[in-house]
C-alpha cells in the first residue's frame, strides 16, 4: 500500500518535471536508431483557429531548430484527400517519426496505421485519434478546458444579473474528439443550471469543421428562431465566438450577451478588451509544442519516453501514454497574463483603438 502511493507519487512528479527515458528498445513502435532522425508535423487547416499557424508551427519549429533534428511541417488546409497525401508523401520521404492532427478520427486513422506499417512512429497532437494507432497522445486536459468556459458563463450571466436566462451552445465540429470533451466540461457546469430551472437551454449545434462562416449562419439562426431571446452564448472557441458576436453587434447586443472562446487569439483577446466577449481559454502552446517535440525527438531517434500516465481511446479500448497539460481561463482582468507569458504580443493586441484599452487593462 506504502508502496502504492510512493509510486503514484512518483508518476505525479514526473508529470510536473517532464518526461522520463525508459530504454530505447526498438520494438516495433517505429523510430529506428540507424535511420537519420527526421519529424514530420501534419497541421490541420489555417481558418478554424488562428493557433496552428502562428502557434503551433512556430514553437514546434523552434523547438525541433533547438535539437538540431531534421523536420517537415505541412498543413491539410481541411482537405481530407491532402492530409492523406501529405502523409503519403512524408512517410516516402523518410520521416522516422509523424505528428498528426487529424481532420476526423477516420481519416487520422488511415494515416496511422500506414506509418505504423511502415515502422513510422506516431503521435497523436492535440486531438485524439479515436481507434488509432499513435505511440503518444499530447495535448491540454480538454474536458478542464471546457469546465472552464462553462464556469466562466456562468461568473459573467451572474455579474449582469440575468434571471434565468436563455443559453445557447456553438460546439465545435462533430469529428473532432476534443469538441466532445470541451461540450462534456461545459454541460458538466450549466446542465446543473438547466436542471435545477436557474437557466433555460436553448438551442444547442455544432459547427462543422469549426467553420467560422458556418457558424455565423448556425448563430443568425438561433437568434431568429428564438426571436432574438438568448442571453448567453457557450461559443467552442475564440474563431466561433467572434461569429456569434458578429451577430450580436448587428442586433445592438454585443457586450450585452456574455460569449465564451479559447485559444487566447489576438482576436478573442481584442473582443475581450472591447467587453464583447466574456473570457477565453488559454492553452500555453509552447509547453504542448516543447512536450510532442521532446516525444518525437525521442521516438525519432528509436527511444520510448515515459509520460506516467494515460487516456483511454474509447473506440479503440486502449490507454494510450498521454501528456495533459493544463489550461487557464482569461478575462479581462487578466489579459496581461498571455502577453506576459510571450503568447501574444502587445505590438499585435494593442493596435489602434485598443491601445488605451491595454493601457485600462495594465499591459
Ligand atoms: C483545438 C482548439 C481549436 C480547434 C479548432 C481543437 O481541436 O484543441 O484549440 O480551437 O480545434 O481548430
Amino acid at each position: 500500500m506504502r508502496r502504492g502511493i510512493i509510486a503514484l507519487a512518483a508518476a505525479g512528479l514526473l508529470a510536473v518535471t517532464g518526461l522520463t527515458a525508459c530504454g530505447d528498445d526498438d520494438g516495433g513502435d517505429g523510430g529506428s536508431a540507424d535511420k537519420t532522425p527526421k519529424i514530420g508535423v501534419i497541421l490541420p487547416d489555417s481558418k478554424s483557429s488562428a493557433r496552428w499557424e502562428t502557434a503551433d508551427r512556430k514553437y514546434l519549429e523552434e523547438a525541433f531548430k533547438a535539437a538540431g533534428v531534421q523536420y517537415d511541417i505541412q498543413n491539410a488546409q481541411n482537405d481530407k484527400q491532402a492530409f492523406q497525401t501529405i502523409a503519403d508523401q512524408m512517410i516516402s520521404s523518410g520521416v522516422t517519426a509523424l505528428m498528426i492532427v487529424n481532420l476526423d478520427s477516420g481519416t487520422g486513422k488511415a494515416v496511422l496505421d500506414k506509418a505504423k506499417q511502415q515502422g513510422v512512429a506516431t503521435i497523436d497532437y492535440d486531438r485524439l485519434t479515436l481507434g488509432g494507432s499513435a505511440s503518444y497522445y499530447v495535448s491540454f486536459d480538454n474536458v478542464a478546458v471546457g469546465k472552464l468556459q462553462g464556469e466562466g458563463l456562468v461568473k459573467c450571466l451572474q455579474a449582469q444579473n440575468k434571471t434565468k436566462p436563455v443559453v445557447a451552445y456553438v460546439n465545435g465540429s462533430p469529428t473532432d474528439n476534443n469538441a466532445t470533451l470541451f461540450k462534456q466540461g461545459y454541460d458538466g457546469v450549466i446542465k446543473a443550471k438547466f436542471d435545477a430551472g436557474e437557466y433555460t437551454k436553448g438551442p444547442d449545434q455544432a459547427v462543422p469543421d469549426w467553420d467560422n462562416a458556418q457558424a455565423q449562419t448556425i448563430f443568425e439562426q438561433m437568434f431568429t428562431s428564438t426571436g432574438g431571446k438568448i442571453d448567453g452564448v457557450l461559443a467552442a472557441n475564440d474563431g466561433l465566438g467572434n461569429s456569434v458576436i458578429n451577430v450580436l453587434k448587428k442586433n445592438n447586443l454585443n457586450g450585452k450577451v456574455p460569449v465564451t472562446g479559447q485559444d487566447a487569439t489576438v482576436q478573442g483577446l481584442q473582443n475581450i478588451l472591447n467587453g464583447d466577449q466574456c473570457m477565453t481559454v488559454y492553452k500555453a502552446i509552447k509547453k504542448e509544442a516543447d512536450a510532442a517535440a521532446e516525444l518525437a525527438i525521442a521516438l525519432a531517434k528509436g527511444e520510448k519516453k515515459d509520460t506516467g500516465k494515460t487516456v483511454k481511446d474509447t473506440e479503440g479500448n486502449r490507454d494510450v501514454p498521454a501528456v495533459l497539460l493544463a489550461p487557464e481561463a482569461i478575462t479581462k482582468e487578466n489579459v496581461k497574463k498571455v502577453v506576459d507569458d510571450g503568447f501574444v504580443t502587445k505590438a499585435e493586441l494593442c493596435t489602434g483603438a485598443f491601445a488605451a484599452k491595454c493601457t485600462e487593462a495594465g499591459i
